[in-house]
């Protein structure tokens, strides 16, 4: 029989503390250490679901939607959403929390996609996942959804892309914030 795990084996979370250090010029958390411990939680989360070594292929849905302040206690939940034969896409919710008032916000959801790598680094077989709850069952829809739109969206932008004439296009500069420079016009 082939071999499963279900979602809650491999469900992480990571709690950090915001420290000045993290700041950017503008006082707030440096969106690169979200990042960082994104791809933490995220290699955490899928290397414990695949067995075996992971690296982070591509990332989806970055949003910071509200800032993060020093002090602060961030915590990111993870847990796989889909498994592919060798890929695997972690679900993360980021919350901030005030530990003073107790006041949390929803920072952002994104989704990362890893792949798990055998000894000789090619990509390897990961186990199936038994989707145990009607969030999982839901997370797991959408991310199949994602997939497809993302796969159509890089046949189009490539069909696209290749069609793009910079004589024949530069009306799609009308109304932007974009200056040419004179010498640049044929
Ligand atoms: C991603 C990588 C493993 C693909 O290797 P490959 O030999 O082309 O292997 P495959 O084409 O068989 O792809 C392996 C899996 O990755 C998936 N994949 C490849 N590129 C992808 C992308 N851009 N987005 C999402 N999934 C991707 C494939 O769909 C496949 O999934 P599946 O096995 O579940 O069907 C390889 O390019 C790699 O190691 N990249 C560097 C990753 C890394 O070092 N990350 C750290 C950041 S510095």
């Amino acid at each position: 029989m082939e071999k499963s795990k279900p979602v809650s084996y491999s469900r992480t979370t990571i709690t950090e503390l915001m420290i000045p250090s993290y700041a950017n010029f503008g006082g707030k958390i440096h969106g690169g250490i979200l990042l960082s411990l994104m791809d933490k939680v995220a290699y955490a989360c899928a290397s414990k679901h695949a067995g075996a070594y992971v690296v982070t292929v591509s990332v989806d849905g970055v949003n910071f939607l509200q800032p993060i302040e020093v002090g602060e206690l961030v915590s990111l939940m993870a847990s796989v959403n889909y498994v592919g034969r060798s890929s695997l896409v972690v679900g993360i919710r980021v919350i901030s929390e005030n530990v003073i008032t107790g006041e949390q916000k929803h920072t952002n959801n994104s989704y990362f996609t890893m792949v798990a790598k055998d000894e000789e680094g090619k990509p390897k077989e990961v186990p199936f996942l038994t989707l145990e709850t009607e969030d999982d069952v839901r997370r797991c829809l959408e991310a199949i959804k994602r997939k497809q739109l993302r796969e159509k969206f890089k046949d189009d932008f490539d069909n696209e892309k290749s069609c793009l004439h910079l004589d024949e296009d530069l009306h799609l500069l009308d109304g932007q914030r974009i200056k040419l420079k004179k010498k640049l016009i044929q």
